[in-house]
């Protein structure tokens, strides 16, 4: 069912989901964006732990050369298992495989989660093919600050982004894909051409590719840095040659794309796991972690742990467990653990106490009102100054607004100044509430999620380091109270 079909049919059954502000062009094109996951997550009431997850075992590891140890080409890549049956793979057509993607549970791993079979398949209109070509756009961007995931795909597993574009291509009917990395990841490009060269050198994409008698082209598209770029609608514009400033919705990309053409825009982690999903089969990625939370899932883990890494592990493990399996856990130990921000810098911050026991899943986190985002974790100790953290936060969505809409381009700016204010306590109290209603005012009044994007950072504070931020004003105050009366003297 197409994504406006979608939510309206949910919203019929379900009252509650209404949006809103349907009257609006630009709060419907945003809250529809925004509504799918909401729908989702309002439908996925949290199941409490049927087991402990976590302990991925190397024979269950998608992304077997993640550390660059293997050779990221052609040859290595089959030696690991990639483009094995891939014709068979092509040969069982596109409902086969939309259907083992539906199976398997993935949700994108691009930042909002979506059903990603459910998403592929709003590309085969029932009415059939419109005589217009159809185009797979791979986000590459990868400009959420804490993620570097992607970049490690690109770079030491290349070939099983060009393997995952042929197969979710051919569950799509795309004629090509195109690959949107960001311009900064030169040697990632490099590789990922290398791959790209190999593949169409030994037949596996191109003309007939695999021997499948299916068509399929893959292009490189090289970004010039603005993380806006990363928005999918703004990644079009930018590889039609215009600013990348997000376009309203509807028409969704699926209608009216990349150059007028029925588009997906999926993420590069997402299509990368496709083609193990078809050869091990859907169920098998559907056993890792909670129910509607299924799968692998590479996490990046920054900030204050022992070792920072990137890692593959089951969705739905302890985020406790996570640091301290893989990152040698908190520098200065648990106890001296302040907050994590646990899916990359738009999603809201979460204190110690909630660290203890939340686990890493879409459901999980949402529960504790933050999210799952790009499995971005940015750990801070004790050390940190929290409120100089968010302000650094605020400054970046501020530089990085595009300017169409207005409370994203004038409230990023106010959060930005007040914000930088909090930092030193050179404010008032009420100042407090005052930047938390400029956050309410721009989450789900823009055209994109830059938006919320910047509000959850700021509201997220606010909600948990309260008593920080207080402490930095009275103490400001204080000072300048006392220097008044030692002028006076
Ligand atoms: C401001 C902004 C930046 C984004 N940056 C990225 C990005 O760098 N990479 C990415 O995959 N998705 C990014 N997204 C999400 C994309 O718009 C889109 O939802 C995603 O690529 C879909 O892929 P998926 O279905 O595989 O998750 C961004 C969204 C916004 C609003
Ligand atoms: S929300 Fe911000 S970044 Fe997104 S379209 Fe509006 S102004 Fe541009």
């Amino acid at each position: 069912m197409f994504l406006p079909n979608l939510i309206r049919a949910a919203s019929k059954a379900q009252p509650i989901l209404m949006l809103a502000n349907t009257t609006a062009a630009i709060p419907i094109a945003t809250a529809i964006a925004r509504s799918a996951s909401a729908l989702q997550i309002r439908a996925m009431a949290t199941e409490a732990p049927a087991r402990h997850y976590g302990g991925l075992k190397d024979q269950d590891r998608i992304f077997t050369n993640l550390y660059g140890r293997h050779d990221f080409r052609l040859s290595g890549a089959q030696k690991r298992g990639d483009w094995y049956k891939t014709k068979e793979i092509l040969l069982k057509g596109d409902t086969w495989i939309i259907d083992q993607v539906k199976a398997s549970g993935l949700r994108g791993r691009g930042g909002a989660g979506f059903p990603s079979g459910l998403k592929w398949s709003f590309m085969n209109k029932p009415g059939g093919p419109d005589g217009r070509p159809r185009y797979l756009v791979i986000n590459a961007d990868e400009g959420e600050p804490g993620t570097c995931k992607d970049r490690e795909i690109l770079r030491h597993d290349p070939h099983k982004l060009v393997e995952g574009c042929l197969v979710a291509g051919r569950a799509m009917n795309a004629n090509a894909a195109y690959i949107y990395i960001r311009g900064e990841f030169y040697n990632e490009a490099s590789n990922l051409q290398t791959a790209i060269n190999e593949a169409y050198k030994a037949g596996l994409i191109g003309k007939n590719a695999c021997g499948s008698g299916y068509d399929f082209d893959v292009y490189v598209h090289r970004g010039a840095g603005a993380y806006i770029c990363g928005e999918e609608t703004a990644l079009i514009e930018s590889i039609e040659g215009k600013q990348g400033k997000p376009r309203l919705k509807p028409p969704f990309p699926a209608d009216v794309g990349l150059f007028g053409c029925p588009t997906t825009v999926a993420n590069v982690e997402t299509v990368a796991v496709a083609p193990t999903i078809c050869r091990r089969g859907g169920e098998w990625f559907a056993g890792f972690g909670r129910a509607r939370n299924a799968g692998t899932k590479l996490f990046c883990i920054s900030g204050h742990v022992n070792t920072p890494c990137v890692v593959e592990e089951e969705m739905s493990i302890p985020l406790r467990d996570l640091l301290e399996k893989h990152c040698g856990g908190v520098v200065g130990g648990w106890d001296n653990l302040l907050g994590v921000i646990p899916g990359g810098s738009s999603v809201p911050v979460l204190p110690k106490g909630i660290c203890d026991d939340v686990l890493m899943d879409f459901d999980a986190l949402k529960d504790v009102q933050s999210g799952l985002g790009t499995a971005a974790v940015i750990v801070m100790n004790k050390s940190t100054d929290m409120v100089k953290a968010i302000s650094r936060l605020s400054a970046f969505y501020k530089h990085e607004s595009c300017g169409q809409c207005t409370p994203c381009r004038e409230g990023t700016g106010w959060m930005a100044k007040i914000m930088k204010r909090l930092e030193t306590g050179n404010a008032s109290v009420a100042e407090i509430d005052m930047i938390d209603e400029i956050s309410r005012q721009i989450e789900g009044h823009t055209i994109c999620a830059l938006g919320d994007a910047a509000a959850w950072p700021v509201q997220g504070l606010i909600r948990h380091f309260r008593p920080e931020i207080e402490k930095k004003i009275y103490a400001f105050n204080a000072a300048k109270a006392t220097e008044a009366v030692a002028e006076s003297h």
